[in-house]
């Protein structure tokens, strides 16, 4: 039934799929439209050469999401590899229309100079969650390899609230409780934003419409900040990267309590607001949350044929 209504959804989407299709009035932009803005067409995907023979390059792979599932402990583990090249911010391109309005030329400039060897990677973590993007990074390359990372959907909602507390309080202003957000009426409030991020699987749908399975790797985020070296050696193989990033790259902090970076010599922690701790949640509450997710999670290890250890 399920691969029935998948079907039925990709006859629907196939018209706007053919870059040929005629443009229709507040239709997404055509490949051709986005690539004239981007001035040549086709190499359009490579700028301009600097004087030492670096470019900048269209991404070869995106880390999709999700927010607050170690995007950017991923990027900078990946970065440790000498063959890639990691935009430095997030570019939001595709979920922004005012970014992506400027067209490829635009997102273009904002990649790092590489090699021609090198593969390039942004990361902004609200593609995975944002329904428009699936479609628009499709019409820029159908086969480019997407890393999606996540971790148990219900710490992901309390890391999704911290985050807002803290930039709250930082700029000394008020912010409710986590409560005031997870409960309405004595029951789960579902209408919490945060609640709907951690729906993998309905996020999840949206890109299967576009990509095969095969071009999107997970990464296990509870792994990767547990053990990030088995995870990393994953995303090298899923990227056809020459295996170069070995154990010796990272090492434990105690007093933070998880691993930090060596590179060349250089160390590198994440920054202070990684791995912060939670707020403290009733344990009935905690309990109604994973509760909720038990069902969309048994969904997304059917979508993705793979379970993973999560409340
Ligand atoms: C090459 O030139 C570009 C553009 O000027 C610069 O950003 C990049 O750092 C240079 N790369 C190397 C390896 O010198
Ligand atoms: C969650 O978000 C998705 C994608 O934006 C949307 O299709 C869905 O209706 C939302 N679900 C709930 C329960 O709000
Ligand atoms: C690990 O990588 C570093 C640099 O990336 C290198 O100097 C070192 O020899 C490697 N160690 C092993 C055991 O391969
Ligand atoms: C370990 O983490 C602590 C606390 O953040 C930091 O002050 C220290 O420099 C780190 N040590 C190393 C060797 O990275």
């Amino acid at each position: 039934m399920a691969a029935l209504l998948l079907g039925a959804v990709l006859l629907v989407l196939q018209p706007s799929l053919a870059p040929s299709h005629p443009v229709v009035p507040g239709a997404e932009p055509s490949q051709q439209e986005v690539l004239r803005k981007a001035g040549p067409p086709q190499e359009a995907l490579r700028g301009a050469a600097a004087a030492n023979g670096s470019a900048q390059q269209l991404p070869q792979t995106i880390i999709i999401g999700v927010r607050k599932g170690g995007t950017r402990a991923l990027l900078e583990m990946l970065s440790l590899h000498p063959d890639v090249a990691a935009a430095e911010n997030e570019v939001h391109f595709f979920d922004w229309e005012e970014h992506y309005s400027r067209g490829l030329g635009w997102y273009l400039g904002q990649m790092p100079f590489s090699a021609p060897h090198q593969l390039t990677v942004e990361k902004t973590p609200a593609y995975f969650t944002s329904p428009k993007v699936p479609e628009r990074v499709h019409r820029m390359d159908p086969a480019i390899r997407l890393l999606l990372i996540l971790r148990d959907p219900s710490e992901r909602v309390l890391s999704d609230y911290t985050q807002v507390l803290y930039n709250h309080m930082q700029k000394h202003k008020p912010y409710p409780s986590i409560e005031e957000f997870l409960v309405r009426d004595g029951r789960l409030n579902v209408d919490y934003k945060a609640l709907n991020r951690s729906l993998y699987h309905a996020h999840m749908q949206n890109w299967l419409r576009f990509f095969p399975l095969r071009r999107i790797h997970i990464v296990d985020g509870d792994r990767l900040i547990r053990d990030p070296f088995p995870e990393i050696q994953k995303v090298e193989r899923f990227l056809r990267l020459a295996p170069q990033i070995n154990a010796s790259n990272f090492y434990f902090n105690k007093t933070k309590g998880f691993y930090c970076l060596r590179d060349s010599g250089r160390d590198r922690c994440l920054h202070e607001s990684k791995g912060r701790a939670h707020p403290q949640v009733d344990p009935k509450l905690l309990s109604k949350l994973h509760e909720y997710f038990h069902e969309p999670n048994k969904k997304f290890f059917e979508l993705v044929g793979r379970t993973f250890d999560w409340h």
